[in-house]
């Protein structure tokens, strides 16, 4: 049986991936290491947190002895790192915490690997899950290749390359075998409510302002979370050892444009009259550094590992919606308590 060991697996994505792999591969033990930051939640894993397969270990990455003595127990064969510091706007207001989770963290799971593997590397494999920011922005055209120059803008970004070049130089230096996936923005069930897509929802859901940052013509290119679990399982299985795999939806949206479909959606599956839920948009004072355009040529996992996204963005955009308003208690849940605090000094402060 093979170990492996996710890490930020109560979090929006990483809850996607223990799912795919805890109901696909019966016959992996799949250990969650989450210390559960607000952004982590066990709520999102309640449908299969009783699976056989399944174990969750509270556990700060950060803490270097508390890390290796967990690998020591598990003895993973393979480690999925998911866990960080996510949110830019957060990482303009704190960017030390991000160092910390991101770059810290990252390196203390490499040394983990690193130690427990001691140089035996059959059948092992360290995924790092990165983000198209680390290429910093695109203008009006182009695309980000896996060989674009890393120009992060933000302290986010700047901790996720980091992250990178450290995950790169293990492989190159220690001969530790990994593999990276650099994904666009991601949308889905139990996606935190400081992100564009489920704040915009909840606002609409409590009447409040959907905050649209400058002129609203920032533009991303989104996957369902779904489609990146499933990128996930093809490079953590099939990728080339030491490789980096761009993943994407083929799926442009200026932020504007992309508002104006959530709330059309919104107010056809409310039964109200359209244009309800747009009268609540309002043009806020822009995020520093903002980053005009990202948008990623996923032809090299396309041709290399047959992958393509399977959920169109109007299906995935749907279902999103229909997630939320069937699910308005994990909406009062994860928004009580530091939320408010976050969510004053963020759009009121
Ligand atoms: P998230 O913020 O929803 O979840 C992060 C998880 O990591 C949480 O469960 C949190 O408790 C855990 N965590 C944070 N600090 C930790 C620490 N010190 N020790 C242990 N656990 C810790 O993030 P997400 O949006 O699911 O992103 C997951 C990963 O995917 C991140 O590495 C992110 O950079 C990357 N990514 C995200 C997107 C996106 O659109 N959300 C796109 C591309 C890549
Ligand atoms: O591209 C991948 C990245 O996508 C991930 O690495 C990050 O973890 C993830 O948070 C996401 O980053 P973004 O900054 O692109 O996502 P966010 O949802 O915060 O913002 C999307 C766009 O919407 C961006 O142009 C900023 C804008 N925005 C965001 C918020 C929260 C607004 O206009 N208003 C808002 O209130």
């Amino acid at each position: 049986m093979s170990t492996i060991i996710i890490t930020g697996g109560a979090g929006f994505i990483g809850s996607h991936v223990v799912r795919e792999f805890v109901l696909k591969y019966p016959n992996y033990k799949i250990v969650n290491l989450d210390v559960l930051t607000y952004a982590g939640n066990l709520a999102n894993l309640k449908d299969i947190e009783h699976h056989a397969n399944y174990t969750f270990v509270k556990a700060d990455i950060t803490d270097a002895n508390h890390v290796l003595q967990i690998f020591e127990q598990y003895k993973p064969d393979g480690v999925i790192h998911l866990a960080a510091e996510s949110h830019v706007d957060r990482s303009i207001v704190d960017p030390l915490a991000f160092v910390m989770t991101n770059v810290i963290g990252t390196v203390n799971l490499l040394n983990a690997a690193k130690t427990i593997w001691k140089g035996d590397f059959e059948g092992k494999r360290f995924h790092h899950v990165s983000t198209d920011e680390v290429y910093g922005t695109l203008g009006e055209v182009g695309l980000f290749k896996e060989d674009t120059a890393y120009d992060p803008h933000s302290p986010y970004s700047a901790s996720k390359a980091s992250s990178d070049h450290f995950v790169r130089a293990y492989n190159d230096t220690y001969g530790l075998p990994v593999v990276l996936t650099n994904c666009s923005n991601n949308y889905g069930p139990n996606h935190f409510p400081e992100k564009l897509i489920p704040l915009c929802i909840h606002n609409v859901l409590t009447n409040k302002p959907l905050p649209i940052y400058g002129d609203g013509k920032f533009t991303r290119d989104w996957l369902f979370v779904i489609d990146h679990a499933r990128a996930i399982d093809l490079v953590f299985h099939k990728g080339k050892n030491g490789d980096s795999y761009n993943v994407g939806g083929f799926n442009e949206w200026q932020n504007i444009d992309l508002v104006k479909e959530l709330c059309k959606q919104v107010d056809e599956k409310l039964g109200r009259e359209q244009g309800t839920a747009a009268s609540l948009i309002t043009f806020v004072k822009d995020r520093p550094g903002h980053d005009l355009r990202y948008a990623i040529d996923a032809s090299k996992i396309n041709q290399e590992l047959g992958y393509k996204p399977s959920v169109t963005f109007e299906e995935g955009l749907s279902q999103t919606i229909d997630w939320y308003l069937n699910n308005q208690d994990w909406l009062d849940q994860v928004s009580s308590g530091e939320y408010q605090n976050y969510y004053k000094k963020q759009y009121q402060g």
